[in-house]
């Protein structure tokens, strides 16, 4: 790593930020947002516009250690089968309050593990979505699938919904690491699934997989990679494991001593890296890998790359609703998130109103703030001409704030005419240059760390 010594001195391997799936980040919603003001933004959907849809399931039958997501383990079926009663309910009073025509550009479905539901409560809510916002011209549908936790009838129960994009969690082939983060899963289990799924006509395929384990070393991480490769994805996200302990409890059957150094982190990453651009995949933002003629790689080369709570997108809606406990949604006018609690959101519904439980209301220079980001997330580069051209600032106000944000990083981070670029060799820094963008910044505890 030849410029380790600049990213050490830019505190790269020190510094706790934000992913920047939104901006501001969730820790900085607050009470401005209820299920009156989300009926609002839902009723001002124009007519006839695409819209995307979020449906969370926020169950699992075991519990990974490694895990930092919102889920609940559960053994028997009875929970699941009312929390999906209650999404039925969700989709139903949405129905009623979205103006005419609006279609569906994309669907997820996301957890937790979508993939423990029974296959004839998949067909009922897949349904009951496609009721109350038809599929519109190129719509995609995708379902994260936990290998562990599927089978030929779920499989086909999905496929015949419409799924055509699916991505399943990898993590890690080793056994030593799988034993110490809690999640055993075979290398041939994983590719069997990869094949029934395929089998099935699923055009697209996207892997988990993440740096950063309990004793990874560049050898293990070679061989992961390797054995990933012979399963061809079409897109592959390879995501810094965030260790936070202190907020996911689960997490403290992990012994610390067993974690590599944020220096090894990045070299692990870089290690990765290298294994999929040489095997072809063209790099997509921070943590995204992809084949080129799979939809990420064409929106990064058309500029039309984004990012929202699952990550890097091709969508360009203007408008995604989060169904379930603790979804969030996304509108022109801000971000509604539901409840967290499985009890309050199934409250909140059955009493016939919107689980919104708080969300952001944009104003200020929030929404440029939130653009430059993305931008940097998505291109790592700002545009100077298109950040005037877009919002009311002055060029003395963006040219202080570039400047200002190129500064803090030492000549790493080039400003000129043209805008903001971070090259290639500070790219590692992203997120923290990001940062220097975020008016509500605060050196969190529920950050991961930067590399
Ligand atoms: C919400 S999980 C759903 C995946 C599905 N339940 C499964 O297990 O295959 C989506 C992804 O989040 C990532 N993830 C979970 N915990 C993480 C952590 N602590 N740090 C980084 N990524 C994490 C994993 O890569 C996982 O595949
Ligand atoms: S990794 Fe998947 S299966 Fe494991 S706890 Fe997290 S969401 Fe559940």
């Amino acid at each position: 790593m030849r410029y380790e010594p600049q990213l050490a001195r830019l505190g790269l391997f020190d510094a706790r930020v934000p992913r920047y799936t939104s901006y501001p980040t969730a820790p900085h919603f607050g009470g401005s947002v209820d299920h009156t003001l989300f009926t609002t933004w839902v009723e001002a959907i124009p007519a006839g516009s695409a819209i995307s849809l979020y449906l969370h399931v926020p169950f699992c039958r075991r519990l990974c250690w490694f895990c930092a997501c919102r889920t609940q383990g559960t053994q028997s079926e009875a929970p699941v089968i009312a929390y999906v009663a209650t999404l039925l309910a969700e989709i139903a009073l949405l129905r009623r309050h979205l103006p005419q025509g609006v279609t569906l550009s994309r669907l997820h479905w996301g957890g937790g593990t979508p993939t423990l539901l029974p296959a004839a409560q998949i067909e009922r809510l897949a349904a009951a979505v496609f009721e109350a916002v038809p599929l519109g011209a190129g719509a995609e549908f995708s379902v994260e699938i936990d290998p562990n936790e599927i089978d030929a009838a779920r499989l086909d129960a999905l496929v015949a919904a419409g799924m055509n994009r699916a991505s399943i969690g990898v993590q890690d082939f080793d056994p030593l690491i799988q034993k110490t983060i809690g999640r055993a899963q075979s290398y041939e289990l994983t590719r069997d699934v990869a094949d029934m799924i395929r089998d099935r006509g699923v055009r697209s395929l996207n892997a988990d997989i993440l740096y950063g384990l309990p004793h990874q070393t560049t050898a293990r991480m070679i061989d992961s990679v390797e054995k990933l490769l012979t399963l061809s994805p079409d897109r592959v996200a390879l995501y810094g494991y965030a260790h936070v302990p202190w907020m996911s409890r689960r997490q403290q059957m992990i012994p610390s001593d067993t974690m590599p150094t944020p220096q090894e982190r990045l070299r692990l990453f870089e290690t990765a890296a290298e294994l999929f651009n040489a095997d072809g995949y063209t790099s997509v933002g921070i943590d995204h890998f992809a084949r080129p003629d799979d939809g990420l790689a064409r929106a990064l080369a058309a500029g039309t790359l984004r990012r929202n709570f699952q990550g890097y997108t091709d969508d360009t809606a203007p408008v995604l609703i989060g169904l379930g406990a603790s979804s969030i949604s996304r509108f022109p006018q801000g971000f509604a998130q539901n409840v967290s609690g499985t009890s309050d959101y199934t409250k909140a519904i059955r009493a016939g109103r919107f689980a919104t439980h708080r969300g952001h209301v944009f104003a200020g220079e929030d929404q440029m703030r939130a653009r430059i980001i993305e931008a940097l997330m998505c291109d790592f580069h700002v545009s100077r001409a298109e950040i005037l051209r877009d919002f009311d600032c002055t060029p003395d106000r963006l040219d202080a704030l570039l400047r200002s944000a190129s500064e803090a990083f030492g000549g790493m981070v080039t400003v000129d005419a043209d805008g903001l670029t971070i090259p290639p060799a500070a790219r590692p820094l992203t997120r923290m240059v990001a940062r220097a963008f975020d008016a509500y910044s605060q050196t969190a505890a529920q950050h991961s760390i930067a590399v």
